[in-house]
């Protein structure tokens, strides 16, 4: 039986680190697809285009070519057939995601792709729309939510670990920065869908997360067996 999960939520609520544990527990793909837009954030970034306007960003999207492959069952993002997933975990191309994303044609650029793999494989994928605009009809929509003090601190802890020392008040700033794009712009913002469970993440930890939305998919899928 082929399922899609869909898991939406903002920055740093942890969707990644779950999906990825749940993914691996069901035996299916997780798909990234914030990576999608990191990758073309740093198309923009290398030709120097700041996302403004949209005219200049449709011509670098015609020659632009983003993938997808599954190593070891991990997602790698190319870009122009170069390997750029780990290029793409930085704070600029972080703010250049979330402002790119804003553009129509960047969204219309990647939605195929998604709907594509959600169609052909079991999925668990993670991003800000998959259960309002790119799997609108998913077998399990999950909301995802943290406060923001609680994600900037997840996040500071995790780049400190990377030897990367940015003080916490600023990616705090960058977090809140964040959710006001992702949520407030016109096209398929972050938004909960109707018939989404949210689940708060911020007075649990991680092992107790996995568990609570591993354990609230399974019931899902067996509620809608049972329909
Ligand atoms: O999940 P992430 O932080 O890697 O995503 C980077 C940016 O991409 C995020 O700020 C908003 C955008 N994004 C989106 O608009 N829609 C998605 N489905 C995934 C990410």
């Amino acid at each position: 039986m082929k399922i899609n999960i869909a898991i939406d939520g903002p920055a740093g609520s942890g969707k990644s680190t779950i999906s990825k544990e749940i993914a691996k527990k069901m035996g299916i793909i997780y798909v990234d697809t914030g990576a999608l837009y990191r990758a073309v954030g740093l198309k923009l970034v290398n030709n120097g285009v700041t996302a403004d306007t949209e005219p200049p960003v449709v011509e670098i999207l015609k020659d632009t070519v983003v993938t997808i492959k599954f190593v070891e069952g991990a997602q790698r993002v190319f870009l122009d057939g170069q390997d750029v997933s780990d290029l793409i975990r930085t704070q600029q191309i972080s703010m250049m995601a979330s402002k790119c994303s804003a553009l129509p044609c960047v969204r219309e650029f990647l939605l195929e792709m998604q709907r594509k793999l959600a169609r052909e494989n079991s999925v668990i994928m993670d991003g800000r729309d998959i259960g309002t605009v790119v799997l609108p009809a998913a077998d399990v929509k999950i909301f995802l939510t943290a406060s923001p003090e609680c994600r900037a601190k997840r996040r500071f802890i995790e780049l400190s670990e990377k030897g990367d020392n940015t003080p916490y008040e600023e990616i705090l700033k960058t977090v809140i920065e964040r959710d006001y794009n992702d949520s407030h712009r016109a096209i398929a913002p972050l938004k909960k869908a109707d018939d989404a469970i949210e689940i708060d993440t911020t007075p649990i930890g991680l092992q107790e997360s996995i568990e609570l939305i591993y354990n609230t998919i399974l019931q899902q899928v067996e509620k809608k067996g049972q329909k």
